[in-house]
């Protein structure tokens, strides 16, 4: 028994070493639910409190995380960047890796924006 587990263990390392730079989708429902989204997003972040503010569950990953990326100041330039001053107070907190998991926690939330699965 011990041995097999010290098997499984050596079988997982990579695999565990591998996944510290994946995105870490209950890192991000943690930042999510600190983050205060519901507030202005809504419950399960697709019930927006205001028109022009927009739904965010379910939408692809890859452009969660550039969104965010686009709101701090420093991704910022004439051709690339937001300048909206709410969500830039907001991921100024934020280091990429933090972006990676909230945008991975996001997109598999199933909301409106959630078209994966109709489409096979
Ligand atoms: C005080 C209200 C408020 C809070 C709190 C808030 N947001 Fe936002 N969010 C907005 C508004 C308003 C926009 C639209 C800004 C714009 O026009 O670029 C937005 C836009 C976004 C977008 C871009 C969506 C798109 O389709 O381009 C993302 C992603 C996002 N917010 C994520 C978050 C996350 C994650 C949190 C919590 C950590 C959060 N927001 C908290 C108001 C808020």
């Amino acid at each position: 028994m011990k041995r097999l587990f010290a098997a499984l263990l050596v079988a997982a390392l990579p695999v565990i070493s591998t996944a510290a730079h994946a995105a870490d989708i209950k890192k991000g429902e943690d930042l999510v639910n600190k983050g205060g989204c519901i507030a202005c997003h809504g419950a399960g972040l697709d019930k927006p409190i205001a028109p022009n503010y927009p739904k965010l569950a379910g939408q692809y990953q890859s452009y969660l995380f550039h969104a965010l990326q686009q709101y701090q100041t420093k991704h910022q330039t004439p051709l690339y960047g937001r300048n909206n001053p709410i969500m830039g107070g907001i991921v100024a907190q934020y280091n990429r890796q933090d972006l990676e998991d909230i945008a991975a926690y996001i997109a598999s939330l199933k909301g409106d924006l959630y078209i994966r699965d109709e489409m096979h």
